[in-house]
C-alpha cells in the first residue's frame, strides 16, 4: 500500500510515522509512506498557503490552488488510483469498520489541513471522503493524519507480529477488552484473578468474555446493538 500524505508539516508527521509498528512496517516495505508539503505548490511568492475569508469572519481559509496542485503532482507519481481523503472536523467520524475498508485499498492519499478551514472548491472539485477523528476541535489535521494512518496501518497483513491479535479483535469487535496481566502474581498487595493461573483455559475463555461484556455494559452501553 501507498499513503501519500499532504500537509503543511510533512517533517512532523514523517517523524512521528517513523516509530513502532508503523515504522517497522514501513521499514520492511509493507507500506509506503510519503509526507509531501503543501507549502511547495504555492504559487505565491512569500510561499502564502492561505488567505482571509470571503464575507468576512475569524481566521485563514486554505487555498485552492496549491492543494489542487499537490494532489495532482502527487498522484502522477504511482500509476494507482488514489482514495482521496480530506481530514476535516466536519467529516464522517472515523469508525473500526472505516478503518478496515481502507484498509483494502492499493493507495491512499490524505490531505491534512490547517487554519479555521479549506475552501470548499477543495471539497466540490477534489470529491474527497472527508473524515473527523472525533467530536472535538484539533488544530490541524496533521494530528488525526497520524492517528488515521497508524489504525489502518496495524490492519494491513503481516504488520502485526502474532496474525492472532487482528483476528480476535475482529471477533470481539464493539467489545472493551477484557482485564490483562502478567508477572509478578502479586504486586503490592494486588493479586491476578486465581482464574488465570489455573491453566483451565475454557474457562479463561469464558472469564475473560464476562468481563469484556461487564466492561462495556458499564462503560460503553452505547456499543450494544451496533456494527
Ligand atoms: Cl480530522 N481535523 C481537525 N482540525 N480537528 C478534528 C479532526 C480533524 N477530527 C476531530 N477534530
Amino acid at each position: 500500500m501507498r499513503i501519500d500524505i499532504l500537509t503543511l508539516f510533512p517533517k512532523q508527521v514523517d517523524a512521528f510515522l517513523g516509530y513502532s509498528i508503523v515504522g517497522r512496517a514501513r521499514e520492511s516495505g509493507l507500506v509506503n509512506i510519503v509526507c509531501t508539503d503543501i507549502r511547495d505548490f504555492s504559487e505565491d511568492k512569500h510561499r502564502k498557503v492561505d488567505d482571509k475569508p470571503f464575507g468576512g469572519g475569524p481566521g485563514m481559509v486554505m487555498c485552492p490552488q496549491p492543494v489542487f496542485d499537490a494532489v495532482e503532482s502527487v498522484e502522477g507519481l504511482d500509476s494507482r488510483q488514489a482514495t482521496r481523503i480530506l481530514l476535516t472536523p466536519q467529516g464522517s467520524v472515523l469508525n473500526q469498520k472505516m478503518v478496515r475498508e481502507f484498509a483494502f485499498r492499493d493507495r491512499l492519499l490524505l490531505i491534512a489541513g490547517h487554519y479555521e478551514g479549506f475552501d470548499e472548491r477543495i471539497r466540490d472539485g477534489l470529491h474527497p471522503i472527508e473524515v473527523s477523528i472525533g467530536d472535538y476541535v484539533l488544530s490541524g489535521g496533521e494530528s488525526a493524519a497520524v492517528v488515521l494512518v497508524d489504525s489502518i496501518v496495524r490492519m494491513i497483513p503481516g504488520v502485526l507480529g502474532d496474525s492472532d491479535s487482528v483476528e480476535e479483535e475482529s471477533f470481539s469487535e464493539n467489545m472493551l477488552e477484557y482485564p490483562h496481566y502478567t508477572r509478578p502474581r502479586e504486586f503490592r498487595g494486588m493479586s491476578v484473578p486465581d482464574v488465570l493461573l489455573n491453566g483451565n483455559h475454557a474457562r479463561i475463555e469464558e472469564w475473560r468474555g464476562e468481563q469484556s461484556l461487564r466492561r462495556t455494559r458499564e462503560r460503553r452501553p452505547d456499543l450494544f446493538g451496533e456494527s
